[in-house]
């Protein structure tokens, strides 16, 4: 199996977020309040169990992990115990004003001589090993490998004063997670041109796919929560506490 670098952006400021209080996790030295990666889940920090997920896999190499700019002493400080536990190498490094480029500096500081780059936020801490592992697998074969999960909703078109307008087909339809793992110079290539881009960036992927390269679908489960408001953090409480990982 290739080796890989592991890439967890970790810089962004938790807006929508922003309702938790810092005495609920580690106080950090960076922004007014904590961010919603460093606040704690099931005693220790979010970032931390996002970090053993991917350190026990034995492809990964390294994990770099990019945070706001004032944090990254602190944040290596940290991590240093959690990671010192594996054989896999921590880099930490200032993120960027947008998630691309949080992952664009990150990308430079990766070692160069792994076959791999996986990616993914680090507020999805319920990643499974075995999904990890798959992701890394089909992306050695197909250059390019997502994780997601099929719509099992009814999608709605919404306009103006929530008039409901159309009901969207949703066979072909999937939510789009992490990791997102690339062949090393497919990923490389995709961020070099991410200028030429038109409208906003969400995900890696989308990038690789501009540049018209195949990107395959690896099935996800549904407990790789993104913690986006306090409530997702209160779900990945309670799916832990109802013993995740169910399969492993
Ligand atoms: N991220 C980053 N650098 C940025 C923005 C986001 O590294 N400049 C990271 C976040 O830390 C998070 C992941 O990208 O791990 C997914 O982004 P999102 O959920 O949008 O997090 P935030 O941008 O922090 O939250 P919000 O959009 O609510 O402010
Ligand atoms: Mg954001």
């Amino acid at each position: 199996m290739p080796t890989a670098s592991v890439i967890i952006p970790a810089a962004g400021q938790g807006r929508r977020f922003s309702g938790t209080e810092a005495k609920s996790g580690p106080r950090v030295p960076f922004g007014e309040r904590l961010t919603k990666a460093f606040v704690l889940l099931a005693g220790k920090p979010v970032i931390e169990h996002t970090l053993e997920r991917f350190c026990t896999v034995p492809a990964v190499a390294e994990v770099i992990v990019a945070v706001p700019e004032d944090g990254v002493a602190w944040v290596e400080a940290l991590l240093a115990a959690a990671a010192a536990r594996t054989r896999c190498r921590l880099k930490v490094v200032a993120g960027g004003t947008d998630r691309p480029e949080s992952v664009a500096r990150a990308l430079e500081v990766s070692d160069p001589g792994t076959e791999l780059v996986a990616i993914h936020d680090a507020v999805r801490p319920l990643i499974r090993r075995e999904i990890i592992e798959e992701a890394l697998r089909v992306a050695v074969e197909r250059g390019a490998a997502v994780v997601g999960r099929p719509i099992d909703h009814t999608v709605k078109r919404v306009a103006a004063g929530r008039r409901v307008i159309e009901t969207v087909p949703r066979g072909d339809l999937w939510l789009a997670q992490t990791p997102q793992v690339f062949r090393r110079e497919v990923i490389t290539s995709a961020y070099r041109k991410r200028e030429e881009v038109v409208g906003a960036i969400t995900d890696d992927a989308q990038l690789v796919e501009a540049l018209g390269y195949e990107v395959a679908m690896v099935p996800g489960d549904a407990a790789n929560v993104k913690i986006t408001t306090p409530e997702d953090l209160h779900l990945c409480e309670a799916v832990l506490a109802a013993g995740w990982p169910f399969k492993e």
